[in-house]
């Protein structure tokens, strides 16, 4: 599928992204270096750290999050409506054209 990444300089990037590998959204981020190495996906995508933290522009219906990310992003920064952990999003063929855009780095 195709997903649109704005990374945290404003810059969008289209990218390919497999269904059947298993990936998360923070892994597909990490697998285009669209964010420096240790900037994202900190605890593993174990939605322990919020670096993987990223603003849902496009009118996709996610699953619904889990208590655990429901819980990170309560305590995360610069958290708005439209936040979702990256890690917590499964790539599936129903995200095809998702559009997101990284959360500034979490300090
Ligand atoms: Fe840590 Fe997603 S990688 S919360």
């Amino acid at each position: 599928i195709k997903l649109k990444i704005i990374d945290r300089d404003g810059q969008l990037h289209e990218v390919d992204a497999p269904t059947d590998m298993n990936m998360n959204l923070m892994e597909v981020v990490r697998s285009y270096e669209l964010a420096p190495e240790g900037t994202i996906g900190i605890c593993g995508g174990m939605a322990m750290c919020a670096s993987c933290q990223c603003y849902v522009q496009s009118e996709h219906d996610l699953p619904e999050k889990s208590d655990d990310e429901e819980a990170m992003l309560a305590e995360a920064f610069n958290v708005e409506d439209n936040s979702r952990l990256g890690c917590q999003i499964h790539i599936t063929p129903e995200l095809d054209g998702l559009q997101v855009e990284l959360a500034p780095e979490e300090l």
